[in-house]
Protein backbone atom coordinates (compact mmCIF):
# COMPACT_ATOMS: atom_id res chain seq x y z
CA UNK A 1 0.00 0.00 0.00
CA UNK A 2 0.91 3.45 -0.82
CA UNK A 3 1.06 6.69 1.62
CA UNK A 4 1.41 9.99 -0.43
CA UNK A 5 1.80 12.87 2.27
CA UNK A 6 0.79 16.30 0.44
CA UNK A 7 1.02 19.17 3.01
CA UNK A 8 -2.24 20.31 2.51
CA UNK A 9 -6.01 19.76 1.29
CA UNK A 10 -5.05 21.73 -1.70
CA UNK A 11 -2.39 19.74 -2.83
CA UNK A 12 -4.43 16.45 -2.02
CA UNK A 13 -6.74 17.45 -4.16
CA UNK A 14 -4.72 18.62 -7.02
CA UNK A 15 -2.77 14.93 -6.71
CA UNK A 16 -5.74 13.16 -6.91
CA UNK A 17 -7.38 14.81 -9.70
CA UNK A 18 -3.86 14.54 -11.65
CA UNK A 19 -3.73 10.60 -10.64
CA UNK A 20 -7.01 10.43 -11.97
CA UNK A 21 -6.80 12.63 -15.24
CA UNK A 22 -3.82 10.18 -15.82
CA UNK A 23 -4.62 6.97 -15.86
CA UNK A 24 -7.38 8.02 -17.97
CA UNK A 25 -5.16 9.17 -20.46
CA UNK A 26 -2.94 6.39 -20.31
CA UNK A 27 -5.65 3.94 -20.42
CA UNK A 28 -6.65 5.95 -23.90
CA UNK A 29 -10.00 4.95 -23.79
CA UNK A 30 -12.51 4.17 -26.34
CA UNK A 31 -16.24 3.35 -27.17
CA UNK A 32 -15.24 -0.30 -27.02
CA UNK A 33 -12.57 -0.42 -24.58
CA UNK A 34 -14.22 2.71 -21.74
CA UNK A 35 -12.70 3.76 -18.26
CA UNK A 36 -14.88 2.34 -15.50
CA UNK A 37 -14.10 4.89 -12.66
CA UNK A 38 -15.60 3.97 -9.42
CA UNK A 39 -16.40 7.59 -7.32
CA UNK A 40 -17.58 9.04 -3.83
CA UNK A 41 -19.12 11.23 -2.37
CA UNK A 42 -18.52 13.79 0.64
CA UNK A 43 -16.52 16.93 1.27
CA UNK A 44 -13.08 14.93 0.97
CA UNK A 45 -13.01 14.43 -3.00
CA UNK A 46 -14.64 18.19 -3.78
CA UNK A 47 -11.13 19.45 -4.31
CA UNK A 48 -10.12 16.75 -6.53
CA UNK A 49 -13.60 17.17 -8.73
CA UNK A 50 -12.99 20.74 -8.94
CA UNK A 51 -9.40 20.41 -10.36
CA UNK A 52 -10.66 17.71 -12.48
CA UNK A 53 -13.07 19.93 -13.62
CA UNK A 54 -10.27 22.12 -14.43
CA UNK A 55 -7.99 19.69 -15.93
CA UNK A 56 -10.85 19.07 -18.54
CA UNK A 57 -11.61 22.97 -19.03
CA UNK A 58 -7.83 22.54 -20.23
CA UNK A 59 -8.34 20.11 -22.69
CA UNK A 60 -6.10 17.38 -20.69
CA UNK A 61 -8.55 15.07 -19.68
CA UNK A 62 -11.73 14.04 -21.18
CA UNK A 63 -14.86 11.50 -19.59
CA UNK A 64 -16.60 10.89 -23.17
CA UNK A 65 -15.15 7.22 -22.75
CA UNK A 66 -15.84 6.73 -19.21
CA UNK A 67 -18.09 5.21 -17.50
CA UNK A 68 -18.64 5.62 -13.83
CA UNK A 69 -20.06 4.06 -10.20
CA UNK A 70 -20.62 6.10 -7.52
CA UNK A 71 -20.00 4.16 -4.27
CA UNK A 72 -23.62 5.06 -2.54
CA UNK A 73 -26.66 6.86 -1.86
CA UNK A 74 -29.31 7.51 0.89
CA UNK A 75 -32.43 4.86 0.82
CA UNK A 76 -35.97 7.12 0.50
CA UNK A 77 -34.09 10.86 -0.24
CA UNK A 78 -36.12 11.56 -3.57
CA UNK A 79 -33.23 11.54 -6.39
CA UNK A 80 -33.16 15.62 -6.86
CA UNK A 81 -33.17 16.72 -3.37
CA UNK A 82 -29.73 19.12 -2.53
CA UNK A 83 -28.35 16.51 -0.41
CA UNK A 84 -28.90 13.26 -2.25
CA UNK A 85 -25.46 12.00 -3.84
CA UNK A 86 -27.45 11.76 -7.02
CA UNK A 87 -27.61 15.94 -6.92
CA UNK A 88 -24.26 15.83 -5.07
CA UNK A 89 -22.40 14.19 -8.43
CA UNK A 90 -24.40 16.08 -10.77
CA UNK A 91 -23.86 19.32 -9.07
CA UNK A 92 -20.35 19.28 -8.28
CA UNK A 93 -18.87 17.04 -11.50
CA UNK A 94 -20.61 15.58 -13.61
CA UNK A 95 -22.46 18.95 -15.06
CA UNK A 96 -19.36 20.28 -15.49
CA UNK A 97 -17.14 17.34 -18.21
CA UNK A 98 -17.99 15.63 -21.24
CA UNK A 99 -19.66 12.55 -19.47
CA UNK A 100 -22.73 11.06 -21.52
CA UNK A 101 -25.44 10.67 -19.21
CA UNK A 102 -25.84 7.09 -19.58
CA UNK A 103 -22.28 6.31 -18.55
CA UNK A 104 -23.11 7.25 -14.92
CA UNK A 105 -24.59 4.94 -12.71
CA UNK A 106 -25.63 5.67 -8.96
CA UNK A 107 -27.60 3.63 -7.05
CA UNK A 108 -31.03 4.47 -6.65
CA UNK A 109 -32.07 4.74 -3.08
CA UNK A 110 -35.78 4.61 -4.32
CA UNK A 111 -35.88 1.23 -5.78
CA UNK A 112 -38.69 -0.57 -4.96
CA UNK A 113 -36.92 -3.42 -4.84
CA UNK A 114 -33.32 -2.68 -3.19
CA UNK A 115 -32.02 -6.32 -3.20
CA UNK A 116 -32.77 -6.65 -6.92
CA UNK A 117 -31.10 -2.68 -7.53
CA UNK A 118 -28.28 -3.98 -5.76
CA UNK A 119 -27.34 -7.26 -7.87
CA UNK A 120 -28.18 -5.49 -10.70
CA UNK A 121 -25.55 -3.00 -10.20
CA UNK A 122 -22.88 -5.84 -9.42
CA UNK A 123 -23.99 -7.17 -12.19
CA UNK A 124 -23.11 -3.79 -14.41
CA UNK A 125 -19.84 -3.15 -13.02
CA UNK A 126 -19.12 -7.11 -14.07
CA UNK A 127 -20.75 -5.86 -17.35
CA UNK A 128 -18.19 -3.64 -18.22
CA UNK A 129 -15.39 -5.96 -17.30
CA UNK A 130 -15.05 -4.54 -13.44
CA UNK A 131 -13.67 -1.05 -11.95
CA UNK A 132 -10.24 -0.13 -12.90
CA UNK A 133 -10.10 3.02 -10.69
CA UNK A 134 -12.41 3.27 -7.35
CA UNK A 135 -11.82 6.45 -6.00
CA UNK A 136 -13.18 6.71 -2.30
CA UNK A 137 -13.07 8.67 1.15
CA UNK A 138 -13.40 7.31 4.78
CA UNK A 139 -15.58 8.30 7.40
CA UNK A 140 -13.58 9.10 10.72
CA UNK A 141 -14.65 5.83 12.07
CA UNK A 142 -12.74 4.06 8.90
CA UNK A 143 -15.77 3.44 7.05
CA UNK A 144 -15.40 3.42 3.29
CA UNK A 145 -18.87 3.90 1.48
CA UNK A 146 -21.53 3.24 3.94
CA UNK A 147 -19.27 -0.09 5.10
CA UNK A 148 -20.20 0.83 8.71
CA UNK A 149 -18.38 -0.96 11.39
CA UNK A 150 -18.79 -4.63 11.61
CA UNK A 151 -19.42 -4.58 7.92
CA UNK A 152 -18.50 -7.91 6.47
CA UNK A 153 -14.73 -7.10 4.39
CA UNK A 154 -16.18 -9.89 2.02
CA UNK A 155 -19.58 -7.93 1.69
CA UNK A 156 -21.13 -6.53 -1.71
CA UNK A 157 -24.16 -4.34 -2.85
CA UNK A 158 -26.54 -4.07 -0.33
CA UNK A 159 -29.03 -2.24 2.29
CA UNK A 160 -26.75 -0.98 5.15
CA UNK A 161 -27.73 0.93 8.38
CA UNK A 162 -26.08 3.93 9.05
CA UNK A 163 -24.62 4.40 12.63
CA UNK A 164 -25.39 7.18 15.01
CA UNK A 165 -21.63 8.34 14.57
CA UNK A 166 -22.23 8.64 10.55
CA UNK A 167 -26.04 10.18 11.26
CA UNK A 168 -24.10 12.92 13.30
CA UNK A 169 -21.16 13.53 11.23
CA UNK A 170 -24.10 14.09 8.22
CA UNK A 171 -26.51 15.92 9.69
CA UNK A 172 -24.76 19.07 8.78
CA UNK A 173 -26.01 18.73 5.44
CA UNK A 174 -29.38 18.58 6.82
CA UNK A 175 -29.74 21.65 8.71
CA UNK A 176 -27.78 19.75 11.61
CA UNK A 177 -31.21 18.04 12.14
CA UNK A 178 -30.16 14.62 12.93
CA UNK A 179 -33.96 13.48 12.47
CA UNK A 180 -33.57 14.86 8.52
CA UNK A 181 -30.61 12.54 7.82
CA UNK A 182 -31.89 9.04 6.05
CA UNK A 183 -31.05 6.05 8.49
CA UNK A 184 -30.49 3.90 5.62
CA UNK A 185 -28.47 4.05 2.51
CA UNK A 186 -27.61 1.64 -0.76
CA UNK A 187 -23.87 0.49 -0.85
CA UNK A 188 -20.77 -1.23 -2.83
CA UNK A 189 -19.28 -3.36 -0.30
CA UNK A 190 -16.09 -3.27 0.92
CA UNK A 191 -15.38 -6.29 -1.43
CA UNK A 192 -16.56 -4.34 -4.39
CA UNK A 193 -14.07 -1.96 -3.61
CA UNK A 194 -11.22 -4.65 -3.06
CA UNK A 195 -12.40 -6.31 -6.44
CA UNK A 196 -11.35 -2.61 -8.58
CA UNK A 197 -7.92 -2.84 -10.61
CA UNK A 198 -6.70 -0.48 -8.55
CA UNK A 199 -8.18 1.76 -5.48
CA UNK A 200 -7.03 5.63 -4.26
CA UNK A 201 -8.59 6.70 -1.17
CA UNK A 202 -8.51 10.52 -0.10
CA UNK A 203 -7.96 11.02 3.55
CA UNK A 204 -7.86 15.08 5.18
CA UNK A 205 -8.05 16.65 8.17
CA UNK A 206 -7.18 15.97 11.94
CA UNK A 207 -10.60 14.30 12.72
CA UNK A 208 -9.68 11.20 10.14
CA UNK A 209 -5.70 10.84 11.81
CA UNK A 210 -7.50 7.54 13.68
CA UNK A 211 -8.69 5.73 10.98
CA UNK A 212 -5.62 6.83 8.99
CA UNK A 213 -3.40 5.60 11.89
CA UNK A 214 -5.68 1.93 11.61
CA UNK A 215 -4.95 1.06 7.84
CA UNK A 216 -1.63 2.51 8.04
CA UNK A 217 -0.47 0.64 11.08
CA UNK A 218 -3.73 -1.06 12.33
CA UNK A 219 -4.27 -4.80 11.62
CA UNK A 220 -7.54 -5.63 9.12
CA UNK A 221 -10.39 -5.53 10.95
CA UNK A 222 -14.21 -5.14 10.08
CA UNK A 223 -14.28 -2.50 13.07
CA UNK A 224 -12.27 -0.29 10.56
CA UNK A 225 -13.66 -1.11 6.95
CA UNK A 226 -11.20 0.44 5.50
CA UNK A 227 -8.23 -1.46 6.84
CA UNK A 228 -9.50 -4.23 3.90
CA UNK A 229 -7.01 -1.90 2.45
CA UNK A 230 -4.05 -3.29 2.94
CA UNK A 231 -5.29 -6.81 1.33
CA UNK A 232 -5.41 -4.80 -2.34
CA UNK A 233 -2.52 -5.25 -4.35
CA UNK A 234 -2.77 -1.16 -5.23
CA UNK A 235 -4.08 0.43 -2.76
CA UNK A 236 -2.75 3.86 -2.57
CA UNK A 237 -3.91 6.71 -0.01
CA UNK A 238 -3.72 10.14 -0.69
CA UNK A 239 -3.44 11.89 2.99
CA UNK A 240 -2.60 15.67 4.28
CA UNK A 241 -0.41 16.19 6.90
CA UNK A 242 -3.38 17.03 9.42
CA UNK A 243 -4.87 13.41 8.89
CA UNK A 244 -1.13 11.76 9.52
CA UNK A 245 -1.41 13.33 13.79
CA UNK A 246 -1.82 9.58 14.88
CA UNK A 247 0.60 8.03 13.12
CA UNK A 248 4.50 7.05 14.43
CA UNK A 249 7.16 9.91 13.53
CA UNK A 250 8.95 6.46 12.47
CA UNK A 251 6.13 5.65 10.36
CA UNK A 252 5.04 9.12 8.66
CA UNK A 253 9.23 8.96 8.16
CA UNK A 254 9.42 6.04 6.79
CA UNK A 255 6.58 6.60 3.76
CA UNK A 256 7.67 10.43 3.26
CA UNK A 257 11.34 8.73 2.60
CA UNK A 258 9.87 6.12 -0.13
CA UNK A 259 7.35 7.99 -1.67
CA UNK A 260 10.20 11.39 -1.86
CA UNK A 261 10.89 9.86 -5.59
CA UNK A 262 6.84 9.95 -6.06
CA UNK A 263 5.74 11.78 -9.43
CA UNK A 264 4.44 15.63 -8.45
CA UNK A 265 1.24 16.11 -9.41
CA UNK A 266 2.27 18.38 -12.54
CA UNK A 267 4.46 15.55 -14.23
CA UNK A 268 1.76 12.84 -13.81
CA UNK A 269 0.03 14.64 -16.69
CA UNK A 270 1.44 14.63 -20.43
C1 LIG B 1 -20.14 9.37 4.05
C2 LIG B 1 -19.93 8.68 2.72
C3 LIG B 1 -18.51 8.16 2.58
C4 LIG B 1 -17.53 9.28 2.89
C5 LIG B 1 -17.76 9.77 4.30
C6 LIG B 1 -16.79 10.85 4.71
O1 LIG B 1 -20.31 8.45 5.06
N1 LIG B 1 -20.82 7.58 2.54
O2 LIG B 1 -18.31 7.67 1.26
O3 LIG B 1 -16.22 8.83 2.70
O4 LIG B 1 -19.09 10.25 4.38
O5 LIG B 1 -17.26 12.09 4.28
P1 LIG B 1 -16.38 13.40 4.26
O6 LIG B 1 -15.51 13.26 3.07
O7 LIG B 1 -17.38 14.50 4.11
O8 LIG B 1 -15.63 13.45 5.52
Amino acid sequence: MRLIIEPHYEQLSQWAANYVASKIQKAQPSEVKPFVLGLPTGSSPLGMYRNLIELHKQGKVSFRHVITFNMDEYVGLPQDHPESYHSFMWNNFFYHVDIPQEHVHILNGNAANPEQECAEYEAAMKAVGGVDLFVGGIGPDGHIAFNEPGSSLASRTRVKTLTTDTILANARFFGNDVNKVPKTALTVGVGTVLDAAEVLILVNGHNKARALQQVVEGAVSQMWTITALQLHPKGIIVADEAACAELKVGTYLYFKDIEKEHLFPDSLLK
